[in-house]
C-alpha cells in the first residue's frame, strides 16, 4: 500500500513509500481491528518532521510514514473484538504504551519514559497511508453524523487534554469556577481550545498577531470569543482591561509569549502551555516580579502534550456539542483538502506555504468508500 513518508533527519525528504498491507493477526488473541484510512490532517509537527527537526523512524526502517490526525472506517475485526463492527467510523490515538507506570494504566500521554512511541511522529508508522491495524484500546468510535468533521478529532483531543487537566488541577481550590479565559494563539489548537471553553460557558479573549478581520478572527467571534490583535494590545495590558484571567491557554508556538502570559494570569489562575517549540531561543524576563506574583497569587503553570483515549472521547462529545451549538463551525476549519496520497507534494506545500490555511488534510478515500477487505486472505487488498 502507499504511504507518505520521510527519511527522519534528512531535510524535505517527503516521498511516496510502499508498505505491505497490514493484517488482522498482527494483533494477538483475535484483537486486531483493520481500519481503512479516509482522511488524515497535517500540522506543524509534520512540517517539523519534514524539515528534519523532529521525528524518528521505526526500528528496522529508514523511513517514517507521517500523519497522526487520522480518521477512518473499520473494514474487519478479529474474532475477539466486540467493540467495533465493520463500517464503523473511527479515530485512533497517536501515542502507544511505553513502560512507565503511567503507560500501564492507559495514560501513555503522561509517560516518564525517555523514549516514546507516537504513530506518525516517533518510532511508529503513521496514518498517511491506506490501512492500519491496531488494538481496540487505541481506537475510538465516531458517530456517523460527525464523519464530515471528525478529521479534526486528534487536534481537538490535544486541546481537551490541556483544559481537562487544568480543571483537574484547580480542584485544589474547592470552589473554582472559571469565568474569564485567555487563549493565546489562534491557529487550529487555539481555535479548538476556545471552542471547548465556550462550550463550557467561559468568556474567552483570544490573542494573535494578525489584525482582524480574517478567517481565524471571524471563527473566534462566531463562537462568541473576543479577538484581540497583539499589535493593538499586549496580553499583559489586555488582562487589565478584560481579565482577570482564571485560565490562560498558550498555543502560539512562540516561546517568549509564555512569560507575558505568566504576568497576565489572575490570582489562583492556571496557565496551560501547549506549544511544542523547537530551537533554543533566549529571552530576558522580569523574573522577580513574575515569581512574586506567582507566589502571592497561588498560581499554577502546567505543560501538556498528546492525549489518551479519555481525551479523544471528550473530543468526540464536544464535536457533537459544537454541531448542536455552533452548526457548521467545525467544518469551516477544514480549509484545505488535498486529493489522494499521490499528491503528497501539494499536501506539504499547502501546509508550509498555503494562504489562510487552518487545516490541510489528505482525502485518502471517499467517506462512503466500499469495503475492500478479503476474508479469504485476511488482508485488505483491493484499491479504490
Ligand atoms: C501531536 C501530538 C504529539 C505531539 C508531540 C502533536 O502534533 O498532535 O499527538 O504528542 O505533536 O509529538
Ligand atoms: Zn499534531
Amino acid at each position: 500500500m502507499k504511504a507518505i513518508a520521510v527519511y527522519p533527519g534528512r531535510k524535505d525528504s517527503v516521498h511516496l513509500a510502499d508498505l505491505p498491507t497490514p493484517s488482522l493477526d498482527e494483533i494477538a488473541h483475535g484483537r486486531g481491528v483493520l481500519v481503512r484510512l479516509l482522511r488524515c490532517g497535517v500540522d506543524g509537527t509534520d512540517k517539523e518532521i519534514n524539515a528534519a527537526e523532529y521525528g524518528v523512524a521505526p526500528d528496522g526502517f529508514d523511513f517514517l510514514t507521517i500523519g497522526h490526525e487520522n480518521f477512518g472506517r473499520v473494514e474487519a475485526i478479529g474474532s475477539n473484538v466486540t467493540e467495533f463492527s465493520p463500517g464503523d467510523y473511527v479515530v485512533a490515538t497517536v501515542r502507544r504504551k511505553g513502560s512507565s507506570i503511567y503507560d500501564q494504566i492507559g495514560t501513555y500521554d503522561m509517560t516518564t519514559d525517555e523514549v516514546y512511541f507516537e504513530r506518525g511522529v516517533s518510532r511508529r508508522h503513521g496514518y498517511l497511508t491506506e490501512y492500519y491495524v491496531d488494538h481496540p484500546e487505541y481506537i475510538v468510535k465516531v458517530p456517523d453524523g460527525l464523519r464530515d468533521i471528525a478529521v479534526i478529532a486528534e487536534p481537538l483531543s490535544v486541546a481537551e487534554k490541556g483544559i481537562i487537566q487544568a480543571y483537574e488541577i484547580q480542584r485544589r481550590l474547592k470552589v473554582w469556577q472559571p469565568r474569564k479565559a485567555a487563549v493565546v494563539g489562534s491557529g487550529t489548537i487555539g481555535l479548538l481550545a476556545t471552542l471547548i471553553l465556550r462550550l463550557r460557558g467561559v468568556e474567552v479573549t483570544a490573542f494573535a498577531r494578525t489584525p482582524k478581520p480574517y478567517l481565524n478572527s471571524e471563527l473566534m467571534e462566531a463562537i462568541g470569543a473576543r479577538y484581540v490583535s497583539t499589535r493593538d494590545m499586549s496580553v499583559r495590558d489586555a488582562a487589565q482591561t478584560f481579565g482577570p484571567f482564571d485560565l490562560i491557554y498558550e498555543a502560539t508556538g512562540f516561546a517568549p509569549i509564555v512569560f507575558e502570559a505568566m504576568e497576565a494570569l489572575g490570582k489562583n489562575g492556571v496557565l496551560v502551555l501547549a506549544s511544542v517549540t523547537g530551537g533554543d531561543q533566549m529571552v530576558e524576563v522580569p523574573a522577580a516580579r513574575i515569581n512574586l506574583e506567582f507566589v502571592l497569587g497561588n498560581k499554577v503553570m502546567v505543560g501538556t502534550v498528546n492525549g489518551n483515549r479519555e481525551y479523544f472521547e471528550a473530543a468526540i462529545r464536544d464535536l457533537a456539542m459544537a454541531e448542536a451549538q455552533y452548526p457548521g463551525w467545525a467544518a469551516r476549519l477544514l480549509t484545505h483538502p488535498v486529493q489522494g496520497l499521490d499528491n503528497y507534494r501539494q499536501l506539504i506545500e499547502t501546509l508550509t506555504s498555503g494562504n489562510n490555511v487552518i487545516k490541510a488534510y489528505c482525502e485518502i478515500a471517499p467517506l462512503d468508500a466500499p469495503a475492500t477487505f478479503d476474508p479469504g486472505t485476511g488482508v485488505a487488498t483491493a484499491r479504490a
